[in-house]
């Protein structure tokens, strides 16, 4: 698992995938024929054959902030980066690429008052706006600091969302043996953001078949919506989220796949947030499409949980279904 760790210390709020990318590149490239950068980030890894063209892709940026403004006292203040819950981001830390750090500051005095984000600020220890300007710029990214910890089945850190879904990728990606099918391992950028690397990649790829690797929401928790979903309960094959209805012939192979090797399983309806699969199904004249979701505890904060046979089930699944074939069986 330190790959896992490696995968979610990288720093790349959406539109600023570099560093991830690079990761990922260099631990995939002797496994597939071809790698491609495209314009939005995208990393499109093909492995070639004459079977089923299929994609699998999963994003690789995370949420974070942008900054918009440096007040004369060297406050930063900012803007999201995909979907932050405001109320609970003061005193967080976050690191900008260059590895300044800074901590979120609140504008409200006192306890029980929630804050707005435009009260937010983000303090680096800079004396006045000038001195701040040497090591932040407008425009410039910075992800939430949160260390990656793994105690015996559970996995706690920043940006399991979704490195735990690029985590799934390469790990199958290394253990496809022989298989005819012509497939591509995407590593999408700026999903966090409105899904957007994914359109991209899928016109490029325009795949028979695709499949959305991601992060689900879990109904486990005291403070969870009512959701079937459970941390621990298997790899969660999506019926539906907010972005996709997914195909239903497609969920069908993802079932019997499991079922068939005793791979635990359990069934996604995930009525908030989306998917690269929201992209990817309306790509092209259409793309039967599907998706596969670790559950996963307090998406989008810096403390996000996840069980690593769960994460280990996904491999397993998405390994099985790169080899076999998917024509006949559809
Ligand atoms: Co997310
Ligand atoms: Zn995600």
């Amino acid at each position: 698992m330190e790959l896992l760790k490696k995968l979610t210390q990288a720093n790349s709020p959406s539109g600023n995938e570099g560093d991830i990318c690079r990761v990922i590149e260099k631990e995939i490239k002797e496994y597939c024929d071809d790698i491609k950068i495209d314009a939005l980030g995208n990393l499109i890894a093909h492995k070639k054959g004459l079977g089923d063209k299929i994609m699998f892709a999963a994003h690789m940026d995370e949420i974070g902030i942008i900054v918009t403004f440096i007040d004369e006292n060297g406050f930063i203040r900012f803007s999201a980066v995909g979907g932050l819950y405001v109320k609970n981001m003061v005193h967080l830390k976050v690191r900008f690429s260059n590895g300044v750090i800074g901590v979120i500051g609140s504008e409200e005095e006192g306890f029980n008052k929630k804050p707005e984000l435009s009260r937010l600020y983000v303090d680096i220890g800079a004396k006045n706006r000038e001195e701040a300007e040497k090591k932040v710029q407008i425009g410039d990214t910075a992800a939430f600091i949160g260390d990656c910890y793994i105690i015996n089945d559970t996995v706690i850190s920043k940006a399991l969302d979704n490195r735990a879904g690029c985590y799934v990728l390469i790990e199958a990606l290394k253990r496809i043996k022989n298989t005819d099918n012509d497939l591509y391992f995407v590593f999408t950028a700026q999903e966090e953001v409105g899904l957007r690397g994914a359109k991209a990649a899928a016109f490029a790829v325009k795949p028979d078949f695709a499949v959305a690797v991601d992060v689900t929401d879990t109904g486990d928790t005291p403070d969870a919506p009512v959701m079937a979903v459970k941390m621990g309960n298997g790899a969660a094959i999506k019926i539906m989220d907010r972005s996709v209805m997914c195909d239903s012939d497609v969920r069908t192979h993802l079932i019997e796949t499991a079922r068939k090797k005793h791979i635990p399983y359990q069934l996604e309806i995930m009525t908030d947030g989306g998917t690269d699969a929201g992209s990817i199904h309306l790509s092209g004249s259409g793309v039967k499409t599907g998706g596969i979701s670790i559950p996963t505890r307090y998406i989008h904060s810096p403390s996000e949980m996840a069980s690593v046979k769960d994460i280990n089930s996904c491999v397993d699944l998405i390994t099985l279904l790169a080899s076999d074939k998917w024509k006949s069986n559809i």
